[in-house]
């Protein structure tokens, strides 16, 4: 971006959110994968600010935790009692009586600000050599929002939804509470803000009509967008900025070569990211760090969270977390996979299936019904139907390893720690305690007997044909 950095950046996040009637604080409930506060600190670093802050108050402990964990340079200012946004920069200020230059000011609840209009918002205010400029929207329903003034097209207040004129009310240029301002008059200004108004609360939208009272140089950019915009006050607007988001960032995907069968159904996070030509089909949630490569389809009914997919691969109806995927291997239908899981190129995993800190070779199969819990499988090897990783014995968790060419027969329980060797077999049914060596066959259960006559002897014809009367009665 071309515009000057601006000295700092504030992030107003100290209000209550009384609106979302929740124990969280209003800039920490999630949409696509971060916070509120998360996507507007996202935006505001695309503009490069030397410093930011953000107002911390209502929940302020998760809010100072979210920060350090995952923004450890921007630091904060506690405003105890939440006496209104004009208050909550005061303080600000008051913290930093260094700051001077432009300062960016934006509320933490508008998750869908973008770097390009703040940058513009930025531009014009230098161009203009403005005391303060506002970013205002368009929007086809004003209600609740700060209507913006003018007279003779220059702006000269703002007006809250609750302290306007039926006239004012009528206006559909809101205030979005994003700023740009010159420090030295906005301190000026914020000293004289009084709290008249229906809330009792010093109101930052007043510095507006005081700069333009005082002939300052107030100036307006107008979102290209109004939906970028949206402020979240209450859940009805958290869902619809979350479907905002959700539209965006597809849109971004697509346009890059990404087949998206139904984005409706089709629900994303920020750090997701996909090579062209892969294929998302409907019901599908990805979550994390996930990776989609060229030609991987997934859907429907798919969850992945963290989760890397290769070229060609295909996951159907499953839920992976942490789990890498190999070329062209296939996952699903039915099949949950777990950290640490590893797929070769064409392994296969398939229904009914859970997988755990585990590596599957390349042309590997676990088809049917198996728990693979903290094992090594090498190539080609075949894992029947019902098999079970015993990994654990009540204490611990033990590995299991299985070499290359294995078959291991349905229905084996393979107790670890155990290891079959490359091109051994293991009988249906046998509980593998031992290591198999290569090229053997394990068998581990009892040898069948069959006792001749035993039904007639015990439960005799009669009893038999009873018992399928009361059966069909039941
Ligand atoms: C505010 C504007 C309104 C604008 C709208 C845009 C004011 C008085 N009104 O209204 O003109 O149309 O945003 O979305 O500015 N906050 C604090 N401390 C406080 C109060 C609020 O830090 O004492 C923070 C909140 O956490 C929030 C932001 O400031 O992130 C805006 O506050 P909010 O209560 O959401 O203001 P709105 O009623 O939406
Ligand atoms: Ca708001």
């Amino acid at each position: 971006m071309s515009e000057l950095p601006p000295a700092a950046a504030i992030v107003l996040a100290a209000g209550g959110g009384t609106r979302m009637r929740s124990g969280t604080p209003k800039v920490l409930h999630t949409m696509c994968g971060r916070s509120l506060l998360g996507h507007v600190l996202a935006a505001t670093d695309r503009v490069r600010p030397e410093t930011t802050l953000v107002v911390v108050g209502a929940g302020r402990d998760a809010v100072e935790r979210t920060l350090r964990e995952h923004h450890p340079a921007v630091s904060s200012v506690v405003q105890l009692d939440q006496r209104g946004t004009g208050h909550a920069l005061r303080l600000a200020l008051q913290a930093r009586p260094e700051l001077a230059g432009t300062l960016l000011v934006l509320p933490g609840d508008a998750p869908l600000l973008t770097g390009e209009t703040l940058g513009a918002l930025l531009s014009e205010h230098s161009t203009r050599g403005n005391a303060a400029t506002l970013l205002t929207a368009e929007v086809p329903d004003p209600s609740g929002y700060g209507r913006v003034v003018r007279s003779g097209g220059a702006v000269t207040a703002v007006v809250e939804h609750r302290d306007a004129t039926s006239a004012e009310v009528a206006i559909s240029e809101v205030a979005t509470s994003v700023y740009a301002f010159e420090v030295a008059v906005l301190r000026e200004a914020l000293d004289d803000l009084g709290a008249d108004n229906d809330q009792g609360e010093e109101y930052l939208t007043d510095v507006v009509g005081l700069l333009s009272r005082a002939a300052l140089p107030v100036g307006a950019v107008l979102a290209p967008d109004w939906h970028e915009t949206v402020g979240v006050n209450d859940r009805l607007q958290l869902a619809t900025a979350r479907a905002l988001m959700r539209d965006r960032l597809l849109r971004h995907w697509m346009l890059g070569g990404v087949t998206v069968t139904d984005p409706g159904t089709t629900w994303l996070g920020v750090d997701v990211t996909f090579e062209p030509d892969s294929t998302v089909h409907q019901n599908t949630q990805l979550h994390g760090r996930t990776h989609l490569s060229s030609g991987a389809v997934i859907g429907p009914n798919v969850t992945l969270r963290d989760t890397w997919v290769g070229p060609a691969a295909h996951v159907i109806n499953a839920t992976c977390t942490g789990a890498e995927i190999g070329p062209e291997a296939s996952v699903g239908p039915y099949t949950f996979l777990r950290p640490g899981t590893r797929l070769g190129p064409r392994a296969k995993v398939g229904g009914f299936v859970e997988v755990k800190a585990a590596e599957i070779g390349a042309d590997s199969k676990v088809p049917h019904l198996s728990y693979v819990g903290d094992a090594t499988i090498g190539e080609r090897s075949n894992v029947g139907a019902a098999t079970i990783f015993v990994n654990y014995d009540g204490r611990e968790k033990h590995h299991t390893v299985v070499g290359d060419d294995v078959r291991i027969g349905s229905d084996t329980m393979l107790v670890a720690p155990v290891r079959v060797g490359d091109r051994a077999y293991t009988a249906a049914g046998s509980v593998i305690v031992n290591d198999v060596p290569a090229g053997a066959l394990g068998v581990g259960r009892a040898r069948q007997r069959n006792i001749e006559g035993w039904t007639d002897r015990k439960r005799g014809t009669q009893s038999a044909e009873h018992g399928n009367e009361q059966g069909a009665g039941q």
